[in-house]
């Protein structure tokens, strides 16, 4: 991997979970690492990409190279965040896993117990950042992730259009791979094609996505 096929490009890229607070003590959160998206900022600034990360709440060092990296917690923070430093990018790579919903509000006090009656969250639709992106007139190349537990290609082919982005990679979450895990195995989509990238470590695998990445940004932006 000795090409910097990104040279030159600013790319930002988002991971980690996002963190939906209920009250002063707990949250709504989800199973992601940020593994994969930390794998990915890392091969993009090895590819010679001026790399921003913006990160959910994950206990991972910078990687090297990395030239920026904002901390966040929420979805919303995430998307203000994104929403700032996507000006001027040339590629926006959304490895997140950003909460669909959050609390409607957030309780002042630890909510108590209720003596045995079910207790009811409300809950409120996130904005989706990619999509927010997708919709403004001049927008980066725009890159999504899908992690799906089944029906993979149809779910990503769907997100792929209804998002609005050039590519997405899809994987299948569970059976070792995903969520939590060094492994992972990838199928990218993009409007008239897919590849295959076959299980392997996060760090190949991210690799290769920015090989693919790059060629596919070359064709329809360069
Ligand atoms: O719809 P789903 O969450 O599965 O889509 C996954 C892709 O969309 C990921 O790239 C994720 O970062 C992005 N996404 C987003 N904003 C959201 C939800 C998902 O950018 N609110």
């Amino acid at each position: 991997f000795g090409d910097r096929v990104l040279a030159g490009l600013k790319v930002v890229v988002s991971a980690g979970p996002t963190y939906e607070d209920i009250d002063p003590v707990r949250f709504i959160g989800n199973r992601s690492s940020g593994k994969m998206g930390f794998a990915v900022a890392e091969a993009a600034a090895q590819a010679g990409a001026q790399v921003t990360l913006v990160a959910g709440p994950v206990s991972l060092a910078t990687p090297q190279g990395v030239a920026k990296r904002i901390d966040v917690r929420s979805a919303a923070q995430m998307h203000a965040a994104v929403t700032e430093v996507v000006a001027g990018a040339d590629i926006y790579i959304g490895a997140a896993a950003v909460g669909d919903y959050r609390p409607n509000a957030v309780a002042e006090h630890k909510l108590k117990k209720q003596n045995g009656l079910d207790l009811t969250l409300q809950l409120a639709e996130n904005p989706d950042i990619l999509a927010s992106l997708a919709a403004q007139q001049s927008h980066p190349f725009l890159v999504g992730f899908a992690a799906e537990t089944q029906n993979v290609e149809s779910y990503a082919r769907d997100k792929l259009q209804r998002k609005g982005l050039d590519m997405i990679a899809a994987n299948q979450v569970g059976g070792g791979l995903g969520f939590e895990t060094a492994d992972n195995a990838i199928t990218l989509y993009w409007a008239d094609g897919s590849a295959e990238l076959p299980r392997a470590d996060k760090a190949v695998l991210a690799r290769q996505l920015i090989d693919r990445i790059a060629s596919r940004y070359k064709a329809v932006r360069g």
